[in-house]
């Protein structure tokens, strides 16, 4: 079996591009590889936040994980805090990645402009991702495709290492879903759907009210042509619905196409799919959220799970580079 591993930040409410984009996958991994999945708290520490916030944020997280179908009982679901070894394995390989490199992340250029405090952390920020990977022997990194750059750089980081110390780590490869996939802005369906566009009519939040889900599906933008046809270009808005539909409900967007004459008839499907799909999501995410206890439990044994897988790699790095035996 593979092993897979991904990481997701606690940064704020996750919308329904995360859920059709990439926590689907992550559910659906589950059955046919060994996963791996990490709440990544000090990668959100790159930029500075309130003291408690990302505490709260990783609970959260975790429930709304859980509730979604990451089964701590079938992968392994731990925060990255939780294990010392992922700063560890981390210095080691910043000793192996250069500051031109890193200078060359288009991430880090994006996170780091209009921002008068930017963190040495967000800088190496990929030294520290490239950890979380290697640490676990990882084959397969499902991601976005605004990933595939850290991903490389990764796999650049892990190739360097085996060559400058002897064979140490396993090569990851992305795995980046197609980018019909991808659910886009409902106003700006040129855009990505995003937590952090400030276009609240536009996202979908996960814990969103279902009324209120609604209502953002039947007032999405769609065009003036009154043909319902799958075409991400021509057609963005008509088109992102049928994506969401599609995903939703594991249909073909294109095939989903010819059901449909008008967009009235379209968007009171779509709503309907996603509300059946948030439903259960949401009421799951209540019960646990009423059990704090519960959720602490669950990152204790998925910390010394992967306390297990880690262990050994840190220290067939530390044996090759031939640091002192403590
Ligand atoms: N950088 C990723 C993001 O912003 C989060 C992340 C951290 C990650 N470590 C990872 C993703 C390891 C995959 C594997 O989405």
């Amino acid at each position: 079996m593979a092993r897979v591993f991904s990481g997701i930040q606690p940064t704020g409410e996750l919308h329904l591009g995360n859920l059709l984009g990439a926590l689907q996958n992550w559910v659906q991994f589950q059955d046919r590889h060994q996963c791996v999945y990490c709440v990544v708290d000090l990668h959100a520490l790159t930029i500075p936040k309130e003291p408690g916030e990302v505490g709260a944020n990783t609970v959260a997280l975790t429930q709304l994980l859980v509730a979604t179908g990451v089964d701590p009982d079938r992968c392994t679901l731990f925060v990255q805090s939780h294990l010392h070894q992922h700063n560890e394995l981390g210095w080691l390989l910043e000793c192996n990645v250069s500051y031109g490199e890193l200078s060359r992340m288009v991430q880090f250029k994006d996170k780091s402009e209009q921002r008068d405090f930017v963190s040495a952390g967000l800088f190496t920020y990929p030294a520290l991702q490239a950890a979380d990977i290697i640490g676990y022997d990882t084959d397969l990194v499902p991601v976005g495709e605004d990933q595939r750059q850290h991903i490389e750089i990764t796999r650049d980081i892990a190739e360097r290492f085996n060559s400058r110390y002897g064979q140490t780590f396993v090569v990851p490869e992305a795995f980046i879903p197609p980018t019909g996939a991808r659910v886009m802005d409902l106003q700006h369906p040129e855009n990505k759907m995003s937590k952090s566009a400030d276009s609240p009519q536009g996202t979908i939040g996960m814990l969103d009210d279902l009324k209120t889900v609604e209502k953002k599906i039947k007032r999405a933008v769609t065009d003036n042509d009154a043909e319902v046809r799958y075409d991400p270009s021509a057609k963005p808005g008509v088109s992102n619905l049928l994506s969401i539909l599609g995903a939703a409900t594991g249909a073909d967007p294109a095939a989903l196409a010819d059901r449909y004459e008008q967009y009235g008839p379209l968007k009171t499907d779509t709503a309907a799919a996603v509300c059946d799909l948030l439903s259960p999501i949401q009421a799951r995410y209540h019960e646990l959220a009423a059990d704090p206890a519960a959720t602490t439990d669950i990152l204790r044994l998925g910390a010394a799970k992967a306390r297990v897988v880690i262990d050994p790699v840190l220290d067939r790095a530390r044996t090759n580079i031939g640091l002192t035996p403590a």
